[in-house]
């Protein structure tokens, strides 16, 4: 059984920390703006196990920190999370939706009808690229 919901940006931060940088303290996943975004989490079978972050400029939306937990990876959650967040920004009437995806999940990215940009960076060790999705 699967949940979307909106969340307090707090209850994200463990999510993201143990999925993303657990080598990191909690401190380092928190956002500066986490207050101004919106934050959905899955639940499957009534356990808290994906999150994802969304903020926005005027119609152009950016997703953030999407993680699933280890053992529920591979099971098409991501999928349906980020498959609710398109929604959520098409009935926003956002014209575009993009990340900084890390280089080795992009394929996931893909499948969902993101496009790859030139633009690439490395950062806190990993390697990103933008992607972006026109609405
Ligand atoms: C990336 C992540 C959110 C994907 O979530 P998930 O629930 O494991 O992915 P799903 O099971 O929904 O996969 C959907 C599709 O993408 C594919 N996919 C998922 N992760 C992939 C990867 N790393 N490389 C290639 N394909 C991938 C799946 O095979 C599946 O394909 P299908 O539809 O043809 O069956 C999850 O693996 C995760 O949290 N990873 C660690 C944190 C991270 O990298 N976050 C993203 C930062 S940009």
């Amino acid at each position: 059984m699967i949940q979307i919901e909106q969340i307090d940006f707090r209850f994200t931060w463990p999510i993201r920390h143990e999925v993303m940088y657990p080598e990191h303290n909690l401190d380092f996943v928190k956002l500066k703006n986490d207050a101004e975004g919106i934050h959905f989490a899955l639940y499957f079978n009534h356990k808290l196990i994906g999150i994802v972050s969304i903020f926005n400029e005027g119609a152009v939306y950016q997703f953030r920190k999407l993680a699933v937990l280890q053992e529920a990876q591979g099971l098409g959650l991501g999928k349906k999370l980020m498959e609710h967040v398109i929604e959520y920004c098409q009935i926003q009437k956002a014209s575009k939706l993009w990340c900084n995806a890390r280089a080795n999940v992009k394929e996931f990215y893909f499948r969902l009808g993101f496009k790859e940009t030139e633009k690439t960076f490395f950062k806190d060790g990993y390697d990103f690229i933008i992607m972006e999705l026109d609405l």
